[in-house]
């Protein structure tokens, strides 16, 4: 394959730098480049209208880069921001947000500022995480490769969690695993342990587990609960879809909301109900697939939905949006804003419209982005 020399014209989705030949042909190079720089790449595929390519040499470096804190950062990838400031990082997230949303045109984004919620830390916030073991050892795999590498830390975890994966990993066997820490105490997947976490303003005490999902960046997390429950100050009934265990739940019931909960996770349920009667709220919480089955939400009747699908989207809740009479608020919350913007699409064919748009920068270092869409009728 050849080499080529590109001058990286801006970051485009996943934080991917676009280039082009001389001849005008987009070269996409990844990972750890910067706008600005000219990149000595290797092209490794050629697609339809683009190469896709690797960097081998940065020739002429921004002046915003500096030395990467992380060891493993050109095998593993995923941090990559880490070599700019994290003030940085989040504006180049948001031009590539900014950037995404032209491809929607029924969205009328242009007519609601982005409000931005930076991460009150840059590196070792992540209280949840996952991590490869291997002969009983923490690692990744390599990008774009099976190869395993150990490794000693990661800088994204807490300090509790990350000087502490290779204990943790002592005990396991190969495969991919979910660790916890909530600062003091930690567990692993298949410890089925109930961590305690703090939210001191309302005040709650959550109890997670390493079995079901939860927020990762536990500070700015609180900042996203404070904004979910102002942003739902006025609605009385609320369901909440891909609920966990109750992250949202929990905090509306203590502000008198008539909470409906529906998670998969049958984990995220038991401990959702567990928190509900240990803080003596009621929220009513039920294991439901809701790529199958909305009976329930249809029932329920909500004035607003808070909607924290996966990254592959709620492409079913299309199935229930006429049934849902008296909805006028949506609170969308995306960590994938491709997949979110297809099924929020069908509200906005029956009139709901953006009223408020956050971009939160929960995952610093990395490309990763949550964005918050509102959507009233
Ligand atoms: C991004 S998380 C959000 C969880 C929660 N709102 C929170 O803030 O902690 C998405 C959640 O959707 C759940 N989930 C995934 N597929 C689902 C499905 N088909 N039906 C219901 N819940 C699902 C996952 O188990 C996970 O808890």
């Amino acid at each position: 394959m050849d080499f080529l020399e590109v001058k990286i014209e801006k970051l485009i989705w996943r934080g991917r730098g676009l280039g082009r030949k001389a001849n005008g042909q987009v070269v996409i190079v990844d990972p750890l480049v910067l706008p600005s720089e000219t990149v000595r790449v290797k092209v490794y595929k050629a697609k339809k209208d683009h190469l896709l390519a690797i960097p081998v040499e940065i020739l002429n470096s921004s002046k915003k880069r500096r030395i990467h804190p992380c060891v493993y950062a050109s095998e593993c990838g995923g941090c990559k921001f880490g070599s700019i400031s994290v003030k940085l990082g989040t504006k180049l997230k948001l031009a590539i947000l900014k950037d995404a949303f032209k491809r929607f045109d029924f969205l009328n984004y242009k007519d609601v500022p982005i409000s931005t919620l930076p991460s009150p830390k840059g590196w070792r916030y992540r209280h949840r995480g996952q991590v490869f073991i291997h002969r009983h050892l923490p690692g990744f795999k390599k990008l774009g490769s099976h190869e395993f590498v150990p490794i000693k830390d990661c800088l994204l975890f807490t300090a509790n969690l990350g000087k502490n994966l290779v204990k943790l990993a002592r005990k396991k066997s190969d495969g991919r695993y979910s660790v916890i820490s909530n600062g003091e105490d930690l567990a692993i997947e298949g410890d089925n342990k109930e961590l305690k976490f703090f939210l001191p303003k309302i005040p709650l005490v959550f109890l997670f587990s390493a079995e079901h999902f939860f927020q990762a960046n536990w500070k700015l997390n609180q900042t996203l609960i404070d904004l979910v429950c102002s942003i739902l100050a006025q609605e009385e009934k609320i369901a909440d879809l891909y609920a966990g265990a109750g992250n949202f739940s929990l905090p509306l019931a203590f502000y008198g909301k008539k909470v409906l909960a529906l998670e998969l996770n049958k984990n995220g349920v038991l401990l959702g109900e567990k928190t509900a009667k240990i803080n003596n709220l009621g929220v009513n919480f039920k294991q439901v697939d809701l790529n199958r089955n909305f009976s329930c939400v249809e029932q329920f009747d909500p004035e607003a939905i808070v909607v924290d699908p996966p990254r592959m989207g709620a492409p079913a809740l299309k199935k229930c949006v006429s049934h849902l009479k008296n909805l006028r608020k949506i609170v969308w919350i995306s960590c994938d804003v491709v997949n979110s913007l297809r099924d929020l699409k069908p509200f906005i064919d029956v009139g709901f419209r953006l009223t408020k748009l956050y971009f939160l920068d929960m995952f610093p270092q990395t490309w990763h982005m949550e964005v918050i869409f509102v959507l009233e009728k």
